[in-house]
């Protein structure tokens, strides 16, 4: 290449470079309507109803650490939560020792709360109606 072509070049990598960077977040937790988490793979139900901000709302839950908690060598951290970190991050599909696998782990943190509550679906059919 010419030299001053190596440079263009170098100046659009650069540039694109600097537009990664900047793009804004396409989405944020209000875009949440359902949950279809992919390491499950192949989906035996449809996804799972749950408007994230209208739900927590209706619910009165503004601990963000009440689902999202925060575990370091298997200890909860108080105080401390785990937005932004998906949670089959932590949770593999099968489960291990005292930790639920990915789908128990659903299931517990959002059943538990309806049953404690006694508010909120139980029945197979009523969350799973979405895509
Ligand atoms: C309170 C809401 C709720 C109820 C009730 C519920 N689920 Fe789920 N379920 C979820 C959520 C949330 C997930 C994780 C998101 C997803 O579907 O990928 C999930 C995941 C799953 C998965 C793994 C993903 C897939 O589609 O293969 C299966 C299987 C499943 N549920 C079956 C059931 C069955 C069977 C029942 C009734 C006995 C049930 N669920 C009741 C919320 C619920
Ligand atoms: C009732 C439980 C619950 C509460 C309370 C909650 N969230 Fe979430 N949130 C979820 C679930 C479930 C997901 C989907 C995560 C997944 O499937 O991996 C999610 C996803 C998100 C995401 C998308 C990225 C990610 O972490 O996967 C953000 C951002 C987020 N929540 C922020 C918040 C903030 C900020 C608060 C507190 C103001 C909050 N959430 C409170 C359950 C909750
Ligand atoms: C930073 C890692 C991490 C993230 C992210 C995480 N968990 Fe956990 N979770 C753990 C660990 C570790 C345990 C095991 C605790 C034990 O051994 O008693 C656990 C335990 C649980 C339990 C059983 C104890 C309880 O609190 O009822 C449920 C249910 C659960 N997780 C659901 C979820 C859901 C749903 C999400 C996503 C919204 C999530 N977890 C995100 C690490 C995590
Ligand atoms: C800490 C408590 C708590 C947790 C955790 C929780 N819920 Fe709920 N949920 C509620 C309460 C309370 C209501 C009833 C709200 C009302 O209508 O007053 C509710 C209502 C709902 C409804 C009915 C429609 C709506 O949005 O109000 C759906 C669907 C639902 N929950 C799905 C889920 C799913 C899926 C999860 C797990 C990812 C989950 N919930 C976790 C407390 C909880």
């Amino acid at each position: 290449m010419h030299p001053r072509h190596v440079l263009a070049a170098l100046a659009l990598a650069a540039l694109a470079a600097v537009a990664l960077v900047a793009a804004p977040t396409a989405w944020s937790q209000d875009d949440i309507v359902e949950l279809k988490a992919e390491a499950f793979g192949t989906h035996l139900r449809p996804a799972a109803v749950f408007k994230h901000d209208e739900h927590n709302e209706k619910a009165g839950l503004d601990d963000c650490a009440r689902c999202h908690h925060y575990y370091e060598d298997g200890k909860l951290v108080e105080g401390q939560d785990s937005v932004g970190t998906p949670c089959s991050d932590c949770h593999a599909l099968k489960g291990a020792g005292g930790q639920p696998g990915l789908r128990e782990a659903y299931h517990r943190q959002c059943k538990d709360c309806h049953v404690e509550k006694a508010a909120g679906p139980l029945a197979c059919g009523e969350c799973h109606t979405g895509s």
